[in-house]
């Protein structure tokens, strides 16, 4: 009875076909927010089972049963399962279905572009980044996120495993490597987008410092490109600890907080994203002080996500607001708009900034004392 009136309240009249249509598709909606993760979820079983793999070495659209006998490991009971997995792939863009055999009598699965990415060959695989994202160990401190909100704790991070993102790396040699192969695969990708179109950027330039530069994927690049400039990554000492330096390349341990190596201009390649307005400023200030280049030269580089893109379509908005999220969930930081980036630069003493657009969601900005 008092559920009945509670109804009668929100005046939803079960009765009334146009009511019932909108009740149906706002039911759909919450259903298909409960189950989103298995999107996730489905997505990573594919490539566990090696399934992007597979179909591209099959060279062409490969048919269920094909594929099912290409698929060594599969349990012979569980192969009758497999074309729902690959049903809701299809569904969501992973995979296509094509005609395929001698007179296209058949249908055969083939990759994407989404899927193209997936695979283990691929330079610019993001595989890497979705093994660390759906570790457990990273999908943990999502189920602490309300009690966060109501804890004294840093980040959910933290209330789920005790310690900061940074820290648990350095212990759990699995989930830091995980990491930075996360990171070197993107490095590779937007590396190759700033080479190719912002050159002027590091013209000129003697020596480079990317600070928290993980592995070294970019500044490789940047010395390869640019042979006579000297770089240096630096990262926390248990990242580059067996890392050789060649070249003009070399890698250096420490704490950004402490002290930044000097150099005509600095990099910071996804970092503040990781760290509040106020460890933002202390960073930016640290760099400020180990710049040696004079005009265009002495800068702060930072290559990360800018907010509020105008271009932005519905789907980049949704992944901007996933990566504030998730920068919430497991460091301190967030994703900033403009106005947000240029309050940073005034408040760590820098006079102007110059912001040029590179791939989607991501810009880099020139920032000068
Ligand atoms: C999100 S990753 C970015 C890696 C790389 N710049 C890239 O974009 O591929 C952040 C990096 O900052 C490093 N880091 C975290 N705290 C640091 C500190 N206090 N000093 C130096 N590096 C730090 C991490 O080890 C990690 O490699």
């Amino acid at each position: 009875m008092e559920r009945l009136r509670s109804f009668t309240h929100l005046n939803i009249d079960l009765v009334d076909e146009e009511n019932a249509t909108e009740l149906l598709h706002a039911q759909a909606h919450v259903w298909n927010h409960i189950f989103s993760f298995i999107n996730s979820w489905s997505l990573k079983c594919a490539i566990q089972l090696g399934i992007p793999d597979t179909i591209h070495s099959y060279g062409k659209p490969i048919t269920l049963s094909q594929l099912i006998s290409s698929l060594p490991h599969l349990h012979p009971k569980k192969t009758t399962h497999l074309y729902r997995l690959m049903r809701i792939l299809v569904h969501s863009g992973f995979f296509s279905i094509q005609k395929t055999g001698k007179n296209d009598e058949e249908e055969g699965y083939a990759l994407t572009d989404a899927s193209k990415l997936l695979l283990k060959d691929n330079p610019f695989s993001v595989t890497p980044f979705l093994m660390s994202m759906l570790d457990p160990i990273l999908t943990q401190p999502w189920n602490q996120l309300s009690t966060w909100f109501q804890n004294d704790k840093l980040t959910p991070f933290d209330t789920a495993h005790g310690m900061p993102f940074w820290e648990y790396g350095g212990h759990d040699t699995n989930i830091g490597n995980f990491f930075n192969d996360a990171m070197a695969s993107d490095a590779r990708l937007v590396t190759a987008v700033v080479i190719d179109k912002c050159k002027d950027v590091f013209e000129g330039l003697e020596s480079l410092v990317d600070v928290g530069g993980g592995t070294g994927t970019v500044a490789k690049a940047i010395a390869n490109a640019f042979p006579n400039t000297e770089c240096t990554v630096f990262d926390l000492p248990h990242v580059v600890a067996d890392l050789q330096g060649a070249n003009n390349v070399k890698y250096v341990g420490g704490d950004m907080f402490e002290a930044v190596p000097p150099a005509d201009a600095i990099l910071l390649k996804w970092i503040l994203h990781d760290w509040s307005d106020e460890e933002s400023v202390k960073i930016l200030k640290k760099c400020k002080e180990a710049i040696t280049g004079k005009g265009n030269k002495g800068k702060v580089i930072i290559i990360d996500m800018m907010m509020e893109n105008k271009k932005g379509d519905e789907e980049t908005i949704e992944t901007q607001l996933f990566f504030d999220m998730l920068m919430m969930v497991l460091v301190t930081g967030k994703e900033r708009n403009e106005k947000e980036w240029a309050k940073l630069f005034s408040d760590a003493g820098f006079r102007n900034y110059k912001i040029t657009p590179i791939l989607g969601l991501r810009s880099l900005i020139e920032v000068y004392p």
